[in-house]
């Protein structure tokens, strides 16, 4: 596992204890975030060991793999990794490909490694259905070197499919390696893309109906596989990931309803998780500010500390180091939410910690201006966590 992948883990987040070491595991399918974006001189292994995909790693000669169009194929060895070669191409389309069963309903992630053998080429996945031609992903493939082609899609019809690579210069052959098609069911899916599992509007949908089975399964498999393990989180300062029966009390029943859920998730699951992120993006929203006062989250943060007083407690945020540009969580505002919450009669000596969530968009990010927010965030000594 590299620095810098993203593991954003389906409600538990699991954490490795290194600083800005991302630690993801599995559970029973989460969803692989990696992606390379360097031309590299291996490619490297089909994410979900393949997925679907028969032979994946060209490791078995051609076994599941045919011509595609009027190419001509062969399974070539360089050094010890084994591929595959589509080669006298005349169209387009002319590759290799497979046959494979897709299902309506399924969300299919796709991957594979490409190289064409001369130029930089722009090369295409395609799937041939009933209905039509899908384009899974595209990269601009070199020569000497592997690019990771990461797409994925979803089919209006089952039924029979046949993958194929794509390039409209036929003066090049194209390379194929660590091919990977790995379906997601909707509720697989929705469970990465929310990281629910923990969180309350997934633990207790409907009032007092609390359920934390899930959660449960999870920490188990993480435990079997000494995974340190962070609970993420208690409550989400975001008006938007409210369940639909919070909206609707009043600020004295809300009261009662959070202190219910922070005394029920955290006796729950004490001493066995090495955090908690208490209150959620409380820079950048106010949900329970704006229903119970001002204090809201350093109340939260001050139950928390008596129900389990030796893990620490974190905040929470994102584009404090990602983007100088939001206001809402600079390093300084940061820092002043840590000592309101601090101040907090009862509160000066709780165990608090930085979260940050480290969601980089697809621009480069600003080492100096993240190092610099890192040293002036580490300057509290308090740890500091990311989800990178
Ligand atoms: C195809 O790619 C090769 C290698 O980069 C290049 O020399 C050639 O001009 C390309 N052909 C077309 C039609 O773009
Ligand atoms: C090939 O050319 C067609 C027509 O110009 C274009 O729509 C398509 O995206 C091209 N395919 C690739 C892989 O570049
Ligand atoms: C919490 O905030 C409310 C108003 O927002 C205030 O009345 C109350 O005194 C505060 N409690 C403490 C302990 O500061």
């Amino acid at each position: 596992m590299k620095i810098g992948e993203k593991s954003n883990m389906v409600g538990l987040v699991l954490w490795c204890i290194l600083l800005l070491i991302g630690f993801n595991i599995a559970n029973a399918l989460s969803y692989d975030y990696t992606a390379s974006i360097e031309c590299l001189a291996s490619p490297q292994k089909p994410q979900y060991n393949g997925g679907v995909i028969q032979n994946p790693e060209l490791n078995e000669g051609l076994k599941g793999w045919s011509t595609f169009g009027d190419a001509k194929i062969e399974h070539r060895t360089l050094g010890n990794n084994k591929f595959i070669v589509a080669n006298s191409r005349v169209h387009p389309h002319d590759s290799v490909s497979q046959n494979l069963n897709l299902e309506k309903n399924k969300i299919y992630t796709f991957s594979a490694w490409i190289q064409v053998s001369k130029g930089r080429i722009p090369v295409s996945a395609v799937f041939k259905t009933q209905t039509g031609y899908i384009l899974a992903g595209s990269i601009f493939a070199e020569s000497s070197c592997w690019s990771m082609l990461k797409g994925g899609f979803t089919v209006d019809a089952s039924g029979s499919a046949q993958l194929y690579f794509e390039s409209n210069n036929t003066s090049v052959d194209i390379w194929v390696d660590s091919i990977s098609l790995q379906p997601f069911t909707e509720k697989q899916w929705m469970s990465h893309q929310d990281q629910a599992i923990e969180k309350w509007y997934s633990t207790e949908p409907s009032q007092g109906k609390v359920d934390y089975s899930v959660p449960d399964a999870m920490l188990q498999f993480a435990k079997k596989n000494n995974v340190l393990v962070r609970g993420h989180n208690v409550f989400w300062d975001d008006p938007k990931y409210q369940q639909g029966w919070i909206n609707s009390l009043s600020p004295a029943d809300l009261s009662k309803a959070t202190t219910d859920r922070i005394n029920s998730i955290m006796s729950r699951y004490r001493g066995e998780v090495i955090g908690w992120d208490v209150v959620n993006e409380n820079l950048h929203f106010n949900f329970f500010e704006s229903k119970l006062g001002q204090n809201a989250s350093a109340v939260f943060y001050n139950l928390a500390q008596k129900i389990d007083g030796t893990s620490t407690l974190f905040l929470n945020e994102y584009n404090t180091i990602e983007n100088a540009r939001d206001g809402d969580s600079t390093p300084a505002k940061y820092l002043q939410k840590l000592r309101d919450i601090k101040a907090f009669p009862g509160n000066g000596n709780l165990k608090l910690g930085i979260g940050l969530e480290s969601h980089f968009s697809s621009a480069a990010p600003n080492l100096a201006y993240m190092r610099a927010s890192i040293d002036t965030l580490a300057a509290t000594n308090f740890p500091i966590w990311s989800q990178k």
